[in-house]
């Protein structure tokens, strides 16, 4: 299946904030944070159209100076899932970090979130620290990296485990 992938801003929060509330009940953004965010232009956020859902989303902090492009969230909405739009997700942010003279991609993600691991090995995340207490409820934080070119590229190829 083909995703569309675009640009998100302010007109999206309500279905940004649907897709959050829908895919996290722990750390999730506070609906004025995504407006505030949404509004400031810092962070980045990219939608992804589904023929069932509301899609997904992902947002990217993309600091002038740095060649490090965080993803703060990426969601998917529980009824889209499974469809690739995770990945065309990732991989539309990698272009545009690239295009922003980006290296790598950082990240957090929980410990025990098998399906976001996944996802993210697939596209070439590897292990780069772990984060103790990291979360409210006191769960470690997995840090994964991975090289630009390997989350933007068409053909994701299965590695080993982290
Ligand atoms: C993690 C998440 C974003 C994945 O989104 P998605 O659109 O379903 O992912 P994709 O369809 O692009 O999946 C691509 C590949 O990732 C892996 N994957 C994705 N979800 C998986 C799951 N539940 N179990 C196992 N592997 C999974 C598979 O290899 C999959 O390929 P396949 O479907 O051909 O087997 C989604 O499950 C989600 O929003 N979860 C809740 C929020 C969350 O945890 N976000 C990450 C925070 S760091």
């Amino acid at each position: 299946m083909s995703v569309t992938v675009r640009q998100a801003g302010p007109q999206d929060i309500d279905r940004i904030d649907a897709i959050e509330a829908a895919s996290f009940s722990a750390d999730r953004f506070a609906r004025r944070n995504l407006r505030r965010m949404l509004i400031g232009g810092r962070t980045l956020f990219l939608l992804a159209d589904a023929p069932a859902g509301e899609g997904g989303y992902l947002a990217l902090s993309l600091r002038r100076g740095s060649q490090v492009a965080r993803i703060y969230s990426l969601a998917v909405d529980p009824g889209s899932r499974r469809q690739g739009l995770g990945e065309a997700l990732l991989a539309a942010a990698a272009q545009l970090a690239a295009a922003r003279a980006c290296r790598v991609m950082r990240l957090e993600v929980r410990a025990s979130n098998g399906a976001a691991i996944k996802l993210y090995e697939r596209r070439g995340f590897r292990l780069h620290d772990r984060r103790n207490a990291y979360y409210e409820d006191g769960e470690t934080a997995l840090v994964l990296e991975a090289p630009i070119g390997a989350v933007s590229r068409s053909d994701p190829t299965e590695h080993g485990r982290l």
